[in-house]
């Protein structure tokens, strides 16, 4: 029988982009949902699982007050810093890792998350599966088949290829792996200028063979305009079934 793993899970939030295609005129995180913004629902899933002992929210520098000022009203019991992020998605992140290292039950053999803020229907089941699958295979995320076919074309509008779309998965969040591999890759990839847009691919990159599980239909990212009705819809209809399997 394998020994129990007991290392700790924290989770990443990074919050810190600009949000240009939902159009809103500031930041799509503090837009509001229910009367409360959509940064604030996603720290509440996350704070509430039962396995996150940290979190990091990672936040642009022209919202940073107003984000401290929300991380200070919430209180969140989980909340370990609230820090500024980077120019991409990827700089920030690599902030928030390098902030996590002076976390003291920071170790090696840390489980890290890395979770959207604007990924605000997070659901616990989801947020348990990555964490098993880290356990399992090292390097896991959150992932759904996707529903069109997915053509690749050429700048000129003609089809290159088709690819297999029983192959093919559309990324979600949570995405994650062990905090010192996952912290080497994001340095080596960020050092040699290669800016990829999520975590998997800063370790595939790096060489490490990368597991998918799977996401939630409710778990989108909020993009556009629609998506935020959507969320709101969601939200007015009711508990989720999985929300009654974890108890906060
Ligand atoms: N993000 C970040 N730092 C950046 C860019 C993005 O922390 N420099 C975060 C976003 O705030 C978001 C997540 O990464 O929660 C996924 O990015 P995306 O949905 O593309 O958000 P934006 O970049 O803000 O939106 P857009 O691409 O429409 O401008
Ligand atoms: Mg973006």
């Amino acid at each position: 029988m394998k020994p129990a793993d007991h290392a700790n899970v924290f989770v990443l939030v990074p919050a810190a982009g600009s949000g240009s295609r939902m159009q809103a005129g500031i930041n799509k995180q503090l837009l509001e949902l229910q009367g409360q913004t959509v940064i604030e629902h996603t720290i509440d899933r996350l704070d509430r699982h039962p396995d996150v002992s940290g979190l990091i929210l990672i936040a642009a520098e022209i919202d940073l007050t107003a984000m401290e000022a929300i991380a200070k009203r919430r209180a969140w019991p989980h909340l370990y810093r609230v820090i500024t992020g980077g120019a991409t998605r990827q700089h920030s992140v690599l902030s928030g890792l390098q902030a996590l290292a002076a976390h003291p039950d920071c170790h090696d053999d840390s489980i890290v998350l890395v979770h959207d803020g604007a990924r605000c229907l997070i659901d616990p089941l989801t947020i348990s599966r990555v964490i098993a699958g880290i356990r399992e295979h090292g390097v896991c995320g959150a992932a759904l088949p996707v529903r069109d076919t997915i053509k690749k074309a050429s700048d000129d509008g003609y089809v290159i290829e088709t690819p297999d779309r029983s192959r093919l998965f559309a990324m979600q969040t949570p995405q994650g792996a062990r905090f010192a591999p996952l912290l080497a890759a994001y340095q080596a990839m960020t050092a040699a200028g290669r800016i990829l847009t999520d975590d998997l691919a800063v370790m595939e990159a790096a060489g490490h063979p990368v597991f998918l599980t799977a996401g939630n239909e409710r778990n989108f990212k909020l993009t556009t305009r629609l998506d935020l009705q959507m969320a709101q819809w969601i939200l007015n209809s009711g508990p989720e079934p999985s929300d009654a399997l974890i108890k906060s």
